[in-house]
C-alpha cells in the first residue's frame, strides 16, 4: 500500500465542512474523503436536513474525526480547542466550506440566523468562507437566491457556481454540485489568497508540440505535460493568477486560464502575446527544435513514397530567447524559468544554457534516470542560477514545482 504525500497548502489544515439537506450530500462524501486524503483535517458539520440523505457516520468513517450535528453538544474529547463547539470548530480553522449549500441554507447565512450549529459557526468562525450552492429546477437563479448569494459575496464569501446540467429531477438547468475536482480546485484557490504570489501575473507552458505533416499526422515528443500542470497548480496555490499554454490533453487545474495550441509556431505566438503584462514566464514545454519545411495539404498517400519518403525539417523559433530578447527593452517578464532536459553533463549544460538563453531560474533533469523525467509522476532535479546549483532529491512532481515556484517567488521580491 502506499500513501500519497498530500498536498502542501492542506496538509494539517483544519477545514470545516458544513453539510446541508441536498442529494448531493452523497458527493460530499466524496469531496471529503479526498479532501482528508491530501492530508486537511476535515471537521463536518451536518444539519437535520442532511442527515435525511447521509448518516453522520459515512462522514465520520471518511474522515476519520468526530462530526458535529447539534449546537447543544459539549465535546472534551474531540480535540478542539475549546468544548464548546461552534466556538471551538471556527478556532483554527483554515477555511469554512459550506457545500451543499441549499436555498434555505444560503437564506439563513445571508441573515446572521444563528439557530444552528452550522449557522452559528459561520457567525463564530473567522476564518474564509466558501460556499457551493446546489439546488434543483430554477431555483438558483430565483431573485430571492441570487440576492442572498451576492450579500454572502459582498461581504466576502468565496462562492463556488454550480454547474449546468441534469437534475435528480430530470430537469436542466444550472444548480448541479460540481464534482470533486472543481471543489478541491476551488478550496486551494480560496486557500491561496494572500499567497506569496499574491497579485503576480504566472505564465506557464506545458506538453509536447506538434508538427504538422500532413493533416492527420504530426512530429512530437514523449512529454507528458504534467510537470507543467503541476507548476501552473502550485502558481495557483501561491495565490498567482494563472495562464497555462498547453499542447498536453491532461485536465488543467482550476483557476487557471487555459490556451491550447498545437504547433511550436503557435506556442511561440500566445507566449510573446501572454507575456507583455507578466511577472513570471515557466517554459516547462517540450518545444520541438524543429518542423516539416512545408506540411503537405492533403493527406501523403504510401504510393508518394514507393521509394522511401524524404522529410525536409526547418529550425522553430527558440521562445524562450524570444522572450528574453524582448525583456532586455521592457523589461518584463522579471523572471525567467526554462526546462532542461539532458542525457550527460547536466550541470556544464545546465549552466550554459542558463546563460545562453538569459534565464534567471534553470530546471534541469537527468533523463537517463527511471524514476525521473518524461510520464513519470516523480522527478529529481538540479535547480541551476547564476550563482547556485541546487540538487533536489527524488520527489513528486507536485514538490518540484512547488520549489520552483518559492523560488520564482523569492526572485520576484
Ligand atoms: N525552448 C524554447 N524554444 C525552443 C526550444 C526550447 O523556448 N525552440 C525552451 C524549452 O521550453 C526549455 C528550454 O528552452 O525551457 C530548454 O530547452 P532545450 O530543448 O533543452 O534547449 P535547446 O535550446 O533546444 O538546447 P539543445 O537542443 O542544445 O539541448
Amino acid at each position: 500500500m502506499t500513501m500519497t504525500d498530500g498536498v502542501t497548502l492542506l496538509r494539517g489544515k483544519r477545514i470545516i465542512l458544513g453539510v446541508t439537506g441536498s442529494i448531493a450530500v452523497y458527493k460530499a462524501v466524496d469531496l471529503a474523503s479526498k479532501l482528508t486524503q491530501t492530508g486537511a483535517l476535515v471537521d463536518v458539520i451536518m444539519t437535520d436536513a442532511a442527515q435525511k440523505f447521509v448518516t453522520p457516520l459515512t462522514f465520520g468513517a471518511v474522515t476519520g474525526r468526530a462530526v458535529y450535528t447539534s449546537m447543544w453538544q459539549t465535546d472534551s474529547g474531540s480535540g478542539l480547542p475549546t468544548h464548546i463547539a461552534h466556538v471551538g470548530l471556527g478556532e483554527g480553522a483554515a477555511l469554512y466550506v459550506i457545500a451543499p449549500a441549499t436555498a434555505d441554507a444560503l437564506a439563513r447565512l445571508a441573515h446572521g440566523f444563528a439557530g444552528d450549529l452550522l449557522a452559528v459557526t459561520a457567525l463564530a468562525a473567522r476564518c474564509p468562507l466558501v460556499i457551493a450552492p446546489a439546488m434543483d429546477a430554477g431555483m438558483y437563479a430565483h431573485p430571492a437566491v441570487q440576492a442572498n448569494v451576492r450579500t454572502l459575496v459582498e461581504r466576502g464569501a468565496y462562492l463556488i457556481e454550480p454547474d449546468e446540467g441534469r437534475f435528480a429531477s430530470g430537469l436542466h438547468g444550472k444548480g448541479r454540485f460540481p464534482e470533486t475536482p472543481a471543489l478541491i480546485g476551488a478550496i486551494r484557490a480560496a486557500l491561496g489568497r494572500g499567497g506569496n504570489l499574491e497579485g503576480r501575473r504566472v505564465v506557464v507552458t506545458a506538453g509536447g508540440t506538434r508538427e504538422a505533416l500532413d493533416p492527420v499526422r504530426y512530429i512530437t515528443n514523449r512529454s507528458s505535460g504534467k510537470q507543467g500542470y503541476a507548476l501552473a497548480q502550485a502558481a495557483l496555490d501561491a495565490g498567482a493568477q494563472v495562464t497555462l499554454i498547453t499542447s498536453a490533453d491532461l485536465h488543467p487545474p482550476y483557476g487557471a486560464d487555459v490556451i491550447r495550441v498545437g504547433s511550436a509556431q503557435e506556442l511561440h505566438d500566445a507566449t510573446m502575446r501572454e507575456t507583455i503584462r507578466a511577472d513570471a514566464l515557466i517554459m516547462a514545454a517540450a518545444v520541438a527544435d524543429f518542423r516539416p519545411a512545408a506540411a503537405a495539404e492533403h493527406k501523403i498517400k504510401k504510393g508518394e513514397g514507393d521509394a522511401g519518403l524524404t522529410i525536409q525539417l526547418e529550425r522553430n523559433p527558440d521562445i524562450l530567447a524570444a522572450v528574453a530578447a524582448r525583456r532586455e527593452r521592457s523589461g518584463s517578464p522579471r523572471v525567467l524559468v526554462g526546462f532542461a532536459a539532458e542525457s550527460r553533463d547536466v550541470v556544464a549544460y545546465g549552466q550554459e544554457k542558463l546563460a545562453r538563453k538569459r534565464l534567471d531560474l534553470l530546471v534541469a533533469n537527468d533523463i537517463s534516470a527511471v524514476d525521473a523525467g518524461f510520464e513519470t509522476d516523480t522527478n529529481r532535479v538540479i535547480l541551476i542560477s547564476r550563482d547556485a546549483v541546487e540538487p533536489l532529491d527524488l520527489m513528486s512532481k507536485a514538490h518540484v514545482s512547488e520549489t520552483v515556484i518559492e523560488r520564482v517567488a523569492q526572485l520576484l521580491t
